[in-house]
Formats: C-alpha cells, structure tokens, sequence
C-alpha cells in the first residue's frame, strides 16, 4: 500500500492556480474548492492529501516534514529561506518583488531610508547590497498604505497587475527581482516518496511544455 503524501498549498491569489496543476495531475480533492470548514482532504485513489495553508506556512510545513511537497511563491522562498528542495519553477503566480513609493520619490542616499514591507529580510538584503541605510517597519498587509500615511518612505512588496500602486498615486521605484510559484519538497520526504514525487514532476513538465 501506497503511502500518503501530504501536500500544503497557498491560500490566495495562488491557490487556486496551484490546486488546478494537481487537478490536471489526478490528484485533485474537489471539496477543497468548496465553501466549508473542513482543513484536510484526501484523494483515496492517488493517496494525497492536500491542505491549505497561509503562504509562509507552507514553507514551515514542507520544512518540517508535516508536508512532503508544497507549492509556494519564490517570494516565501528568499524572505525565509527554509531548508527545502526546490524542485520545479512552475511558472504560475507570476509578479516582481519591487521597490515602490510616491511618484517622484528620490531613492537618495543622504538619510536613513524608511521601508515599509511584509518581507523585512529580502528588503534588508537587497539595500544592504547597495550599501543603503534603511529603517525596516514590518507590516502584514495593505503595505501601500505605509507610504500614503507617511509611515515609510518606501515599500518592498509583491506587485502583479500594478493596480494597486496606479489606484494609490504610487510607481514603481527600482525592480528586485521576478517572482514565480515553486514546487518544494520536504528534503526526507523527496528520497521516502521519491517514486511518487518524480512522477508529479513529470506529469507538471508536460503540463508546462504543452503552454509553450
Ligand atoms: C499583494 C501585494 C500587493 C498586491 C499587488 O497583496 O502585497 O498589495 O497584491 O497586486 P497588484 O499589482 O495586482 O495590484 P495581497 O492582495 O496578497 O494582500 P495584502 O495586501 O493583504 O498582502
């Protein structure tokens, strides 16, 4: 008998995209998609079983072993930098980590900079790299916010569509870097289920090649 195989998945913008890949796999559990309270699905056939997960959780749980693989967004990646496998650019959730403020702002380097940001150590790395000064306020969402209130300077955030910048008077000041959703595994988990794992990859190598 097969073993199970624990899955996290992002909530949120990805999560939807992300549980479509396993549907496409066989691995779909249906009711994961409806409106209810349950936290934990199995899929008897395929022997999986998927949760959902906040984004940074999912990164926890895969490093744990409580989930064997997760889908996760390159951005959880380099802000926690768990002891994963990364397995698989899925090219899903694409966005850019950027550096943004009021149009106009000067990113100059006579004071301290004040940065507003979900992800403090990917701020700090990437002004640290430009040997910047910076304040880092931690925030948990609406960053943009920061800025308009005058709590920050700046922010370091996610932006995809950019709308929420252009419906805030606010631009994009200097690009970090691209980000993409991944394909993680638990690094015992990988070698345990590794059969299984392999062949998730690959059936997601063809899903991939055929949108080329
Ligand atoms: C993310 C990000 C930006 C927004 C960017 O926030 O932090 O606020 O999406 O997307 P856009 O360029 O398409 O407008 P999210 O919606 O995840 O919620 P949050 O602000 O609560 O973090």
């Amino acid at each position: 008998m097969q073993d199970w195989l624990n899955i996290a998945l992002p909530k949120g913008r990805l999560g939807e995209k992300a549980y479509g890949l396993l549907e496409r796999l066989g691995c779909g559990c249906p009711q994961m998609l409806e409106n209810n309270r349950k936290l934990i699905f199995e899929n008897e056939a395929t022997h999986v079983r998927c949760f959902w997960a906040k984004p940074s959780d999912v990164a926890i749980y895969v490093e744990r072993g409580a989930a064997d693989i997760g889908i996760v967004g390159k951005d959880i990646l380099l802000e926690y930098e768990p002891d994963v496998y990364e397995l698989m650019d899925l090219g899903i959730g694409k966005c850019s980590m950027m550096v943004a403020g009021l149009a106009g702002t000067q990113l100059t380097a006579d004071k301290t900079l004040k940065v507003a940001t979900k992800f403090p150590n990917i701020a700090a790395r990437y002004f640290g790299g430009q040997s910047r000064e910076i304040e880092v306020i931690k925030l948990n969402g609406s960053i943009e916010i920061a800025p308009l209130l005058k709590l920050s300077d700046v922010i370091v955030d996610i932006v995809e569509t950019g709308a929420t910048l252009r419906e805030n008077n606010l631009e994009v000041l200097a690009t970090i870097q691209p980000i993409s959703a991944r394909f993680i595994a638990n690094k015992a988990g990988y070698k345990f289920h590794y059969a299984q794992i392999e062949a998730l990859l690959q059936g997601l190598r063809a899903i991939l090649e055929e949108k080329l």
